[in-house]
């Protein structure tokens, strides 16, 4: 059977491909470095080169991915800046679509495309690459990532290279260099290091602010938002750990064009929570009181398996895509929840906020569903299904169907499309027999019925509400078999079965 690929639609890409699109055209340096300077590796060679270099950097990608094709021109010259690193920084990449590597994408947990991991002394360090896309910014980033984890402040200049207003940078303050606090302290900046920037000091008058009442041991995290500075003076590493984690997220994250906000942007969609987001054009009069009226509501919230984003309308192009979503909606806030339910009130006044997401908070908001417009014409062999038409058409028509869930972008699905006419056609006599298809990307799927972890899926519904999942050979005649081995007759009078009754619920 043909390979499956994994779904790439990962929605902070989406984002981000808005924010790469910018940062790429800004930068005016032509992108045309001569020679292949990114090594390209298989299993046949990968560990042996992980051997001879100590700090590389992989990238994980496959060809149908549009986002490793815009990573391509960027990291090729990153890799040609970086030649002449010393200690030398390596860059390559794995086609983890090609059968040959499945297992590398496997033992380094690759889930989505591009996947970019820092490898250090021969595989046995691997961080996941946490910087930007674009050249300038990989380069900046990863030579911060060879050098130290922590870098030592020892005068206000040093502190000045290293923390500005813009970033969050964690601060170790310790009356001598060495002792627990500090060991734990470095390990903590060791395993950390690709998520934040860290430093240390004997002196915390040479840190911003200038404070000299650090007595003990502390660690002062600086940050561009909200209280600015915040200070934890517990040197278990699993504490520490969890103070950056809760700390460095803001009570709103702010998503517009500006790539200071991206890592924060990145932090939001990585969390565990429920995603409140609400887009609005940063630039309309009434955005302040938006803003506050949102950010009280999110300071309530706090801590309660919710975070909030506010999205600025201008940079949200790839987000609207991805839900669905028309400008002249805004503002609007949409909620995600972890199992991907969503809910949304559009057309919102800034009144509006509070009540509507205490509503969601005690479940008794109305959930929302993606959905393509029900197609005016389709008569074509192979029908058009949408997330509206599904219950309709394969759950209550009485006839046996053959459902794909395919992606515009994916090769598998451009493959069999023709096959899957051929397929059509040849039932084209028989009015209980519809082979359909629907776009899973543009169309949420009820995922209690449904397992679409690949695309093309294939799913048989037979007449009485029996579904079953066709993993057979791709081929015509083998899904016609399949079809006439499963297909119920229609005509008679069946009782719809527990399936169809939960299929109903769902949708
Ligand atoms: C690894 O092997 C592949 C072919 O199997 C080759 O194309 C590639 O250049 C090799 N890479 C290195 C760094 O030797
Ligand atoms: C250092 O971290 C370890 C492991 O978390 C912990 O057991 C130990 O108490 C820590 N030391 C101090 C001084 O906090
Ligand atoms: C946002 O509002 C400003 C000012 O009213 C307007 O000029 C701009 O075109 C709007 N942007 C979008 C994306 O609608």
């Amino acid at each position: 059977m043909a390979s499956r690929v994994s779904i790439c639609s990962c929605i902070f890409f989406f984002f981000l491909l808005i924010i790469f699109a910018s940062a790429t055209s800004e930068s005016s340096e032509s992108a045309s470095p001569s020679g292949e300077s990114v090594l390209t590796l298989d299993a046949t060679n990968f560990s042996e080169t992980l051997t001879k270099h100590p700090f590389v950097v992989v990238e994980f990608y496959a060809p149908w991915c549009g986002h490793c094709k815009n990573l391509a021109p960027e990291y090729e010259k990153a890799a040609s800046l970086l030649s002449k690193h010393d200690p030398p920084i390596i860059l390559a990449k794995v086609d983890a679509n090609d059968d040959l590597n499945k297992e590398l994408a496997t033992e380094y947990e690759v889930k989505g495309f591009p996947t970019l991991k820092i490898i250090r002394n021969g595989g046995k360090t691997i961080q996941e690459y946490k910087g930007p896309r674009n050249a300038d910014g990989i380069v900046e980033y990863l030579k911060k990532q060879a050098g130290p984890a922590s870098y030592e402040i020892k005068s206000l200049e040093d502190a000045g290279n290293l923390i500005d207003d813009k970033k969050i940078f964690v601060v170790g303050v310790f009356p001598e260099l060495s002792g627990e606090e500090f060991q734990n302290f470095t390990m903590l900046a060791e395993k950390l290091r690709s998520d934040y920037e860290f430093g240390h000091t004997l002196d915390a008058k040479l840190l911003p602010g200038g404070d000299s009442t650090v007595n003990q041991p502390t660690i002062r995290l600086f940050k561009p938002f909200d209280e600015l500075i915040v200070d934890f003076k517990d040197f278990h590493v699993d504490a520490m750990e969890k103070f950056l984690e809760e700390a460095s997220v803001p009570v709103i994250t702010i998503f517009n064009k500006d790539p200071n906000n991206h890592p924060f942007v990145i932090k939001f969609f990585n969390s565990d929570n429920a995603k409140a987001m609400l887009f609005m054009n940063f630039s309309s009069e009434n955005f302040e009181t938006f803003k506050s009226k949102y950010h009280a509501a999110a300071e309530h919230y706090k801590g309660k398996g919710i975070s909030f984003l506010l999205g600025d309308l201008e940079a949200s192009q790839g987000a609207f895509q991805y839900f669905g979503l028309q400008e002249d909606q805004v503002p609007l806030i949409i909620i995600q929840t972890k199992d991907d339910q969503k809910y949304l009130k559009q057309h919102l006044e800034p009144d509006h906020i509070a009540p509507w997401v205490k509503e969601y908070m005690d479940g008794n908001a109305k959930p929302f569903k993606k959905s393509e417009p029900i197609p005016e014409v389709n008569d074509d062999p192979v029908k058009v299904v949408v997330a509206s038409s599904l219950l309709d058409v394969v759950f209550k028509s009485g006839k046996n169907v053959l459902l794909e869930f395919y992606a515009p972008w994916c090769g598998h699905c451009k493959k069999l499309a023709p096959i899957l006419d051929e397929v059509a056609v040849s039932f084209g006599g028989d009015e209980n027999v519809v082979i359909a298809k629907i776009d899973a990307t543009a169309n949420d799927i009820p995922k209690d019925v449904f397992d679409v972890k690949g695309y093309p899926t294939l799913y048989f519904s037979s007449a009485s509400g029996k579904i079953v999942r066709y993993d057979g050979d791709r081929s015509k005649e083998d899904m016609i078999e399949f079809i006439q081995k499963n297909r119920d007759t229609t005509g008679e009078e069946t009782t719809a079965d527990q399936t169809t009754d939960s299929v109903k619920d769902e949708l």
